[in-house]
């Protein structure tokens, strides 16, 4: 196949990969744009396939065999609640994938004695490809360990550990230079006699690796799906990196597409958060070591039963349902929206608030809504939501308690002080669904709780949703 509609193809791909991941940004065209970017997938990898510098064609196809199997079985397999780990072992494979990619290149150009003519800008490509590749592939695992608690959640830390790290990257950048400029150093004769190029690249690579390690396990298991965001971008970047080093525009493109977008999502969890990337990684938060802040609340919480909030729903005209982590450990979400559609047939307008950060992962309650068929149209995002709380008559809160926290707004002592939350504390009543008042992630607690409109439905989320809508069936 000719270069110019190789290149041509590849630009079709590219196209598709942006139409998909901006469909991808809306619940209602999500499911298409994923359908698009894979038909752009299936372009790029056939017209690779077709392409004239393609050798080994058995190994190829059991690559792509062993591939689609795994990749089909776990799309199929693996609970929703697994995905984050999912995702972080996908993000490493992809990092190991890019790694292998520079040192098989690195190894040809050593093996056909090209290494002296080759432009050193090429060499510390291949570098760069090594140092991300490296760093996404154990650090994904390292996440997926914490994840999965195959390993501890909690940070690992230890003195002086800044100071090690630190030294590893003078060490990885020395390394990064001696591979790309550092021939007349290398070898018997020279400085550095008993290493030689391909050495070094070795020694990079296992430095990578190291590294990946050192920087995730400070992390605190709570904090992980903003890491697999940022080594989801890391392996786009690998990817990217990669492309350069082989030289094939669409790998540049999609891995530059991987690695933006997964910056600008790591940005938006981070700053939902109302946390900088510096202190998601380097402050130990999420460990269950966030500080409980308990004193100076005046009134009390008042509990309610199934049998009294039944009437107060059922006068109501404007609900607002806000659900949180607690809906995804109960699996509510078929009982939130059964309850949701007979709130509807019963005259009243229901809308779901969905805060950025609800749950343990990006999207994490758009899923489930879907999942239980909740209508795109009755999700509103947070800044949809709060300008109009005042009308409405109750809000339902699932689960939810960190993104519902009026502290956030009022106590600048709260170390959620400044985090945007859903003002569910402005509307005329709110019944919380929880079991007990006790704090969420972040381990502090809610005023909310004892507001004067508020009234607590005490137990399992999934248990007081089937009461509520087993009274509106009697
Ligand atoms: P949380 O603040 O974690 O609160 C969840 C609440 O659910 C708990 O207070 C718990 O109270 C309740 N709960 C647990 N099991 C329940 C059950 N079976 N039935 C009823 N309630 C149950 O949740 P949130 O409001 O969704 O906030 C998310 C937090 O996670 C934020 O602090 C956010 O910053 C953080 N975070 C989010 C992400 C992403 S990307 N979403 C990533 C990392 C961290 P009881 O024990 O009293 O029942």
């Amino acid at each position: 196949m000719p270069d110019s509609l190789v290149n041509l193809l590849y630009i079709v791909s590219a196209m598709l990969f942006v139409f998909g991941l901006k469909m991808l940004g809306k619940a209602d065209t999500a499911r298409k744009g994923n359908r698009i970017s894979a038909i752009g997938m299936l372009i790029a990898i056939v017209t690779a396939l077709a392409s004239d510098n393609l050798i080994h064609w058995p190994w190829i196809v059991v690559g792509l065999a062993a591939g689609s199997v795994i990749g089909a079985l776990a799309a199929r397999l693996v609970a929703m609640t697994s995905m984050p780990e999912m995702v972080a072992l996908f993000n490493g494979f992809g990092g190991i994938a890019s790694l292998l990619v520079g040192w098989v290149e690195f190894q040809r150009l050593h093996s056909a004695g090209l290494l002296a003519g080759t432009p050193w800008n090429d060499l510390a490509i291949i570098g760069v490809t090594v140092l991300i590749g490296g760093v996404t592939f154990t650090g994904s695992m390292i996440a997926w360990g914490k994840l999965s608690e195959k390993m501890t959640s909690k940070p690992i830390l230890y003195g002086g550990q800044q100071v090690v790290n630190g030294f590893t990257v003078i060490l990885i950048l020395a390394a990064i230079l001696l591979v790309s400029v550092g021939r007349p150093f290398l070898g018997p004769g020279n400085l550095l006699p008993f290493l030689s190029p391909y050495t070094m690249l070795i020694v990079l690579g296992a430095l990578s690796l190291i590294f990946g390690v050192m920087v995730v396990i400070p992390i605190g298991g709570g904090d992980m799906p903003v890491i697999i965001s940022l080594l989801n971008a890391y392996s786009g970047m690998a990817a990217c990196a990669a492309g350069f080093v082989i030289k094939n525009n669409v790998l540049i493109v999609s891995g530059a597409l991987v690695g933006s977008s997964g910056i600008i999502l790591t940005n938006i969890m981070c700053k939902a958060m109302n946390r900088s990337l510096a202190n998601v990684l380097f402050s130990g938060f999420g460990s269950g070591g966030g500080s409980r802040q308990g004193a100076g609340f005046t009134g009390e919480a008042k509990p309610v039963s199934i049998e009294d909030a039944y009437p107060i729903l059922e006068a109501a005209q404007n609900i607002l349902i806000v659900p949180g982590y607690g809906m995804a450990v109960a699996q509510a979400q078929h009982a939130v929206q059964e309850l949701a559609s007979l709130l509807k047939e019963n005259g009243a307008e229901v809308n779901f608030g969905i805060h950025p950060v609800a749950g343990r992962m990006p999207g994490h309650m758009n899923v489930l809504l879907a999942e239980a068929n909740v209508p795109y149209d009755q999700l509103r995002e947070m800044d949809d939501v709060n300008p109009t709380i005042e009308m409405v008559d109750v809000a339902l809160v699932i689960g939810a308690n960190d993104v519902v926290n009026p502290a956030a707004r009022t106590d600048e002592g709260s170390p959620l002080y400044g985090m945007p939350v859903i003002n569910v504390d402005k509307a005329h009543t709110v019944i919380v669904f929880k079991r007990s008042l006790n704090p969420g992630f972040a381990g502090v607690d809610n005023p909310l709780f004892f507001g004067e409109n508020t009234r607590m439905l005490f137990g399992d989320a999934k248990h007081s949703m089937q009461g509520l809508v087993a009274e509106f069936k009697d």
